[in-house]
């Protein structure tokens, strides 16, 4: 893969700035587009390295591309649901009407199948009084879907209903859609923004120091691992084995692990492991029994895929369908334990899409209502093709391709590995040695 430069962080815009923004705020409530963020906050040992690169802020601007009583704008959201999705709806609504005056605010049904006609999909109203409440409820009101739509057919829906402004809230593949619009849009010439929000329980996007959504699901996730915790010690041999989302990237199992404290092994995509041979996973597990006399395992869902044979599926996202991991593990600690002959009481835990359909938490829906602000902040400026982002707790603008270019992951070398290495007492490698 490349080295990213400068460019790949320049945000796309819609021409000049000409209307006064309506805001009245004083001046230095306002950001000026010159102003970046920084994407090393580390300065390296070897000094003189190049740090060339760096976000745009994000936030409001004196100066605005959209003349808001002209102004139309729609909100489709898409994926797997997440919670938070109501709170940005609400909150992009809300910032659209009140501190914009844009009053035309069209939903997007069920994600873009919602800008196919054929689907046969209206778009509904949106309005403050539509939007009330919403933010209590988990999921999202206007529905979701996965996959694509010809973006031709999708940019032909958006100048038929007049849109200026699209937000698209979702992961990676929508934003990858929201990405191929853009383009479509910009080789019609068309003045229509397409604005991204970073949302996946996943946490998994590029560029992105957190997605709305994953601070909720840690949570939720940390509570299984109170109860696998409790049912371990309920038992000689007891083991609490949990599986959490995470389909490429184990970062609810990491965080959930943090926040626990008595998980004893974290098994997640990044750190490969084995199951068979000296200091491999099961006998890591033995030795851990015969002392302690239980543990608390858990493991993301793409994690130790390479245990399974067979074709890969994928879901309409392009997504390769994981196998089971949660119940392939518990079926192989019970054979090896069996064929021990030594005792054990494993119980199994798959919270699965119960981490994900709850309304957002305290601090998930602060972040969802700063998200959404400050995509109406670019929107309204006329950026284009771009999403926002947060970077050293600071809000930024991201280009879409350079946040779909990799998904993020956890590096083993990085410290919140390193974190888990130290709170589970795991061994650094879980690899045979024999
Ligand atoms: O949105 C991410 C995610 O929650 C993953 O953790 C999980 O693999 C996937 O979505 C499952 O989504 P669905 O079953 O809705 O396709």
């Amino acid at each position: 893969m490349r080295m990213p430069t400068f460019e790949d962080f320049r945000i796309k815009t819609l021409g000049e700035c000409r209307y006064p923004s309506p805001l009245n705020f004083p001046e230095s409530l306002y950001e000026s587009d010159d102003v970046r963020i920084r994407y090393a906050a580390e300065i390296p040992a070897e000094t003189g390295m190049p740090d060339d690169i760096s976000f745009e802020k994000a936030g409001p601007r004196q100066k605005i591309f959209f003349d808001p009583a002209e102004t139309k704008a729609a909100i489709v959201t898409c994926g797997g649901i997440s919670p938070g999705l109501n709170d940005v709806i609400r909150a992009i609504v809300m910032q659209l009407y009140y501190k914009y005056g844009v009053q035309h605010i069209l939903g997007i049904q069920y994600g873009y199948k919602g800008l196919n006609p054929a689907n046969w999909l209206e778009p509904v109203k949106l309005t403050p009084e539509s939007v009330e409440g919403i933010h209590e409820l988990g999921g999202t009101v206007l529905g979701s879907s996965r996959g694509q739509e010809d973006p031709a057919v999708m940019v032909n829906t958006l100048e038929k209903l007049g849109i200026n402004i699209l937000f698209c809230i979702g992961g990676d593949g929508t934003l990858r859609g929201a990405h191929v619009i853009a383009q479509e849009v910009e080789k019609r010439g068309l003045p229509i923004s397409i604005i991204g929000l970073p949302k996946t329980i996943d946490n998994d996007i590029g560029y992105v120091a957190k997605t709305f959504g994953f601070d909720t699901a840690v949570a939720e996730a940390h509570e299984a691992l109170q109860c696998a915790h409790v049912e371990a010690r309920g038992a000689q041999n007891g083991i609490g084995l949990v599986k959490v989302m995470g389909r490429d990237s184990g970062f609810i199992a990491a965080n959930a692990t943090l926040a626990n404290l008595d998980v004893n092994y974290t098994l997640i995509p990044e750190v490969p492991f084995d199951l068979h041979g000296k200091g491999a996973f099961l006998d890591v597990l033995e030795q851990r029994l015969k002392k302690r006399h239980h543990a608390v395992i858990v493991v993301a869902e793409g994690a130790g895929q390479e245990f399974f044979e067979g074709a890969d599926e994928k879901d309409a996202s392009g997504n390769i369908l994981h196998k089971d991991i949660g119940v392939f593990l518990r079926d192989e600690i019970t054979k090896y334990f069996k064929s021990k002959q030594m005792p054990i009481t494993i119980k199994y835990i798959d919270p699965s899409y119960m981490i994900r359909s709850i309304p957002a938490n305290a601090s998930d829906s602060i972040f969802c209502a700063h998200l959404g602000r400050n995509a109406v902040h670019a929107a309204m400026a006329g950026k284009t093709d771009m999403i926002v982002g947060r970077w050293h707790d600071l809000f930024t603008h991201v280009p879409i391709p350079i946040t779909t270019s990799s998904r993020k992951k956890i590096s083993p070398d990085s410290f919140l590995w390193l974190s888990v290495l130290e709170s589970t007492g795991q061994p650094v490698s879980m690899k045979s040695q024999s």
